[in-house]
């Protein structure tokens, strides 16, 4: 079992120190473990020139991206990986560009739909299967760390960092949305302590059937990515889980806000399976049938 861990803080601070406490809660379980500094690597930035997809989409291939950089060094070791942790500190509200910077390198090249349904089409063709790695679930847990002492501070951390693993379909563990921790030891030990289970959690779901595994952290009012902004949609009483992509319903119970998402949304969150597959169906499937219909349509 192999577990990675990227830290996109600083070197050795505090990203970092919590990191090597979810690391060590990972080998505890049993894991081969490894950390990778993102700040010393050069990861440049994507310019959209859309070759990595272009490769899958009229070749059926996975293309390199042109960049001459260390990003595919990172991605081997995510693809060899079977988890992965990922630390980011909070920069303005959000994560620090530098994990921006790599998620955009990283998501649209490995969607994983796209990847199963050309390995798919490979083999009927007769060619060789896609690399392997590529279409085995992994799963992942996220560590946010913002300096300051209140949430609203940190409000796009975590939610932002699951643009990490949804595209390769990973697998949510655990997450810890770190704040208040500057300043009071006690605060501090207590996420130490919390990031160490998480490492512990993620290397217990290794092999697991990802639908059977048990939330550990505090449930969000979304049940799919467990956040809790929800975007108006100024129809009735719907509402929209901005990460997920899926439409609740708002009610006031006892003067409490609750919100309910069906399960068929769930199933269409961007974080499972069917929500990948109409974002295929969207961006591959419907301009094919359309451009049959269109040549079908200019020979009558
Ligand atoms: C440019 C910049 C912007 C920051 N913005 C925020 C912020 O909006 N909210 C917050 O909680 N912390 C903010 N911080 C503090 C960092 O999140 C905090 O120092 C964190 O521990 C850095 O991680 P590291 O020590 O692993 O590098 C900011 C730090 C920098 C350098």
């Amino acid at each position: 079992m192999k577990v990675l861990g990227l830290n996109f803080g600083r070197d050795r601070q505090q990203c970092e120190s919590y990191l090597v406490k979810a690391l060590e809660g990972a080998a505890a379980a049993g894991a081969e473990t490894e950390l990778v500094r993102m700040c010393n690597l050069n990861i440049k930035r994507c310019i959209g020139c859309g070759s990595c997809t272009r490769g899958w989409i009229k070749e059926g291939k996975q293309c390199k991206c042109i960049h001459k950089d260390d990003f595919q060094a990172v991605m081997e070791k995510i693809l060899d990986a079977d988890a992965i942790i990922v630390a980011a500190p909070v920069y303005v509200l959000a994560p620090t560009g530098m994990f921006k910077d790599f998620v955009d390198r990283m998501g649209p090249a490995h969607d994983f739909v796209v990847m199963y349904n050309t390995n798919i089409e490979r083999i009927a063709k007769g060619q060789d299967p896609i690399d392997p790695r590529a279409l085995k679930r992994k799963y992942v847990a996220y560590i946010s760390v913002g300096g300051a002492r209140v949430q609203h501070w940190v409000s796009f951390g975590l939610p932002t960092m699951q643009t990490f693993g949804f595209p390769m379909h990973m697998k949510v563990v655990d997450q810890l949305d770190i704040y208040g921790a500057y300043g009071s030891p006690a605060r501090a030990q207590m996420f130490a302590e919390r990031a160490t289970e998480l490492g512990g959690n993620v290397t217990a779901a290794i092999g697991q059937d990802p639908d059977s595994l048990v939330w550990p952290a505090e449930p969000g009012t979304c049940p799919v990515c467990h956040g809790n902004h929800l975007t108006i949609l100024g129809t009735g009483t719907q509402v929209e889980c901005p990460i997920c992509g899926i439409t609740g319903e708002m009610a006031i119970v006892d003067d409490e806000i609750q919100v309910t998402f069906s399960a068929e949304q769930q199933y269409h969150s961007r974080l499972n399976w069917g929500g990948l597959e109409d974002h295929y169906n969207e961006l591959h499937v419907e301009p094919a049938r359309r451009a049959v219909a269109a040549a079908a349509a200019a020979t009558e």
